[in-house]
């Protein structure tokens, strides 16, 4: 079976190209891995040209236009690249009868349920991102191609900017940290996103995928102010430098460009169900992160 990933830089995309390329990954699995200079997506002869050459049997989409503030003053570029190369993507795909397996996110929710979204619950996206993204869904179920849209939340990894090496640096760099305390959500280790995703390509394989929806995060629900809690806590027994205080703010005490969900918390119970797979051990993921970066760190 050939497996093309597109984004392979991205914090997604370098997990799934490290797992993809260990000896432990499936058998019988061919990988291309693409950066954006390789398959740009808003490059459509150039994304035509890939299926032509590779003819992949599926396309992982790890690439997005991931800036959740910076989209509210660009959604121009954020529609072209979550939405409408999405949409070529999904027709390319239909063409080629390659399945697509692609990344949404749990920003495609208001925020405003009280228990973790399952696949079903309806879509209010409060920000340029969501609904970028959401059209991207739209899109795909639209074209007929064969599909998974995987959304999944709040991922952090040793890899690429996230919310976990942010509170690192501040750690580093300021005694008294303030993190808001009334967003909640499932927060998500990549490397474990990566293997739920490389876990549906056998069933993809056998030709018995049920496709569709699904949600892949976290198994508990906690907030910003909770994870960075969790994240010191974890950094202080490496030794790394944390600070004196963390103190906790409402969403009203700290505006961003972009409004986020208040609760964006996702059910992984249907993907489990399906594919076997447990929700993502957040807790194990932060502790395997900073011995990453440890290790990173020594390595310098
Ligand atoms: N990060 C989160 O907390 C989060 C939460 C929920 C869902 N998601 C979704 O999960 C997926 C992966 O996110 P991530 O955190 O791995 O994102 P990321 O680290 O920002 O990576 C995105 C990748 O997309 C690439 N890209 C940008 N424009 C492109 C283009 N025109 N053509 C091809 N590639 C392009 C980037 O390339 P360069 O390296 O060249 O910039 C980058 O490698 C995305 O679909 C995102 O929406 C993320």
């Amino acid at each position: 079976m050939k497996v093309i990933v597109l984004g392979r830089n991205g914090q997604l995309g370098q997990c799934l190209s490290e797992q993809l390329l260990a000896p432990q990954a499936p058998p019988g699995i061919e990988v291309q891995l693409f950066s954006r200079d390789e398959c740009d997506l808003t490059n459509f002869q150039q994304v035509r040209r890939t299926f032509a050459q590779h003819k992949p049997d599926v396309v992982i989409n790890a690439a997005a236009y991931t800036a959740v503030d910076k989209a509210e003053s660009e959604p121009a570029i954020a529609d072209m690249l979550n939405h409408q190369a999405v949409k070529n993507l999904a027709g390319v795909c239909g063409e080629f009868d390659s399945v697509l397996v692609h990344i949404s996110t749990d920003y495609v929710f208001d925020g405003a349920s009280d228990a973790p979204y399952v696949e079903s619950a309806e879509t209010g996206p409060q920000s340029v991102y969501g609904k970028t993204k959401m059209l991207g869904e739209r899109a795909i179920c639209k074209s007929g191609c064969k599909h998974l849209i995987i959304r999944s939340a709040w991922i952090f990894s040793e890899h690429g900017a996230n919310f976990l090496k942010t509170m690192l640096r501040l750690g580093r760099e300021r005694n008294h940290v303030s993190v808001v305390n009334d967003q909640l959500g499932t927060p998500t280790y990549a490397q474990d996103l990566a293997n739920a995703i490389i876990k549906t390509l056998p069933r993809i394989a056998r030709n018995e995928c049920p496709w569709g929806i699904y949600h892949y995060a976290g198994g508990t629900v906690i907030s910003w102010y909770e994870f960075a809690h969790e994240i010191f806590a974890a950094a202080t027994t490496r030794d790394m430098q944390t600070p004196q205080e963390i103190s906790a703010l409402s969403t009203a005490e700290y505006p961003t460009a972009a409004p986020r969900p208040a609760c964006s918390a996702l059910s992984t119970t249907l993907f489990s169900q399906t594919f076997g797979v447990q929700a993502s051990d957040w807790h194990k993921g932060i502790q395997t992160t900073l011995a990453k970066i440890s290790d990173q760190q020594a390595d310098q």
